[in-house]
């Protein structure tokens, strides 16, 4: 028996639920918690209508690490699958490590008072993970996530060493809406208005909030204008890759996002500090949030493509080669097949293969690790079985 507990019943949540239904050769028994049962049951219902399969649900407040610790306790799942919001990352390693079960998750931890994406909060658990014979499992989605796969297989099919990389983030899709995000609005707000990053010759350099652009020929896509963002998967593929030179995160965002961003960060309503309205407190970004569509309610006409992937540059044989493997997703399909939306899709997707890289112990190393230190080639092959195929493309060097 191989049972595991899905937490959070949001976007990704719907995905990762489904798709482990569609393996359930390997994911026998499936329990869904999230701190709104509703959310669980209308998901439930959805995998028993499309898939014939029945899955738990149940209501659990992962904040809460006693109360959860006592449920895993209670449960016995072998994998918490983390796909609630990155607050969550540090109660649910702790109650992970009180009741002695693997974790993973798809995003790194954040304080709710800071927009900070590091993995220093979560990589403090390394050697509490590695005593108690356990494996968390950092950033199984897409970005992070496949694209860090993408560059361990680089890494070991294609070159000797990898000299330079740029990830880049196409969502081509309309959704209809004046404004909306395609995750969490909180967590995509955070990360899109904080100042950018990359790393170069072993120095991270920073930039003001969207300063740099440049525009890339995504696959089936074409050309699209994109921005440079600091984005985690940076952080450990610089320790990870050999002989970099430099690795950059560029994501695309039409002008009406850009403008609608703009405005709202300049009169204040980004914010996540509180403040005070008529004496209740307030923190302008979670008002906010209550505004903008349910990402999970775009999903239903919302059309055309994302293209994500990563170039790499560097040395094969003594001569210089450069590639691009990507995905493209189409928004349409992944609504047709679980009622969900591409950046749902190619997040849920991956996250549910690398539980299953972790169950079927391909992927088993304990303590804090890494999507891009396990070996590409399972991971990968389940991949494109499961609705995310990729490709390999030869570009001219430079
Ligand atoms: N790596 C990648 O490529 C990638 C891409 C996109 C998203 N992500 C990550 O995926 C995760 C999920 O994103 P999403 O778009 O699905 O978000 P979402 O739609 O907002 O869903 C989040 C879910 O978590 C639940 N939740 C929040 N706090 C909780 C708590 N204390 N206890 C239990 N459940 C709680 C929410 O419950 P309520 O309904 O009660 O609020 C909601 O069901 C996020 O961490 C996001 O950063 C990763």
């Amino acid at each position: 028996m191989s049972k595991v507990l899905i937490i959070g019943a949001g976007g990704v949540g719907g995905v990762v639920t489904h798709k482990c239904a569609q393996a359930s050769d390997v994911f026998t028994h499936i329990t869904l918690a999230s701190r709104t049962l509703e959310k669980c049951k209308k998901i439930q219902q959805s995998v028993k209508e499309l898939r014939g399969v029945d899955i738990d649900v149940a209501t659990l407040d992962a904040d809460d690490v006693e109360a959860t610790t006592q449920y895993l306790k209670d449960l016995k799942p072998v994998l918490v699958i983390n796909v609630a919001l990155p607050y969550q990352d540090l109660p649910l390693m702790d109650a992970c490590l009180a009741a002695g079960i693997d974790y993973m998750d798809t995003a790194n931890y954040e304080p709710r008072d800071e927009a900070k994406f590091e993995y220093k909060w979560q990589w403090a658990y390394q050697d509490r993970y590695k005593d108690a014979n356990l494996m968390a499992l950092m950033g199984s989605g897409f970005d992070p996530g496949v694209t860090n796969v993408f560059c361990a297989y680089a890494q070991k099919h294609h070159f000797d060493e990898i000299h330079y990389v740029d990830i880049v983030d196409c969502n081509a899709g309309d959704h209809g809406k004046a404004f909306a995000t395609n995750f969490n609005p909180e967590i995509n707000l955070r990360e899109v208005t904080q100042r950018g990053k990359y790393w170069e010759d072993g120095k991270w350099v920073e930039t003001d909030p969207l300063e740099i652009s440049q525009t890339f020929d995504f696959p089936e896509v074409g050309d699209r204008k994109a921005y440079l963002l600091y984005h985690e998967e940076l952080e450990s593929l610089v320790l990870h890759l050999k002989g970099l030179k430099r690795i950059r995160f560029w994501m695309t965002f039409g002008e009406e996002y850009i403008k609608h961003m703009t405005v709202l960060a300049n009169v204040g309503m980004t914010r996540i500090d509180e403040v005070d309205y008529k004496g209740t407190k307030v923190v302008p970004m979670e008002f906010l949030k209550c505004l903008l569509p349910d990402p999970g309610s775009l999903a239903e006409g919302y059309k055309g493509k994302t293209s994500i992937g990563c170039i790499i540059e560097g040395m094969k044989d003594g001569k210089k080669k450069k590639i691009f493997i990507y995905n493209v997703c189409d928004h349409e399909e992944c609504y047709r097949e679980v009622r969900s939306q591409a950046v749902s899709y190619t997040t849920g997707v991956p996250a549910m293969i690398g539980a299953m890289m972790m169950l079927q112990k391909k992927w088993d190393q304990k303590g804090v690790v890494h999507m891009e230190q396990m070996d590409p080639d399972p991971f990968l092959e389940q991949l494109a079985k499961y609705g995310l195929p990729w490709h390999v493309k030869e570009l001219p060097v430079d």
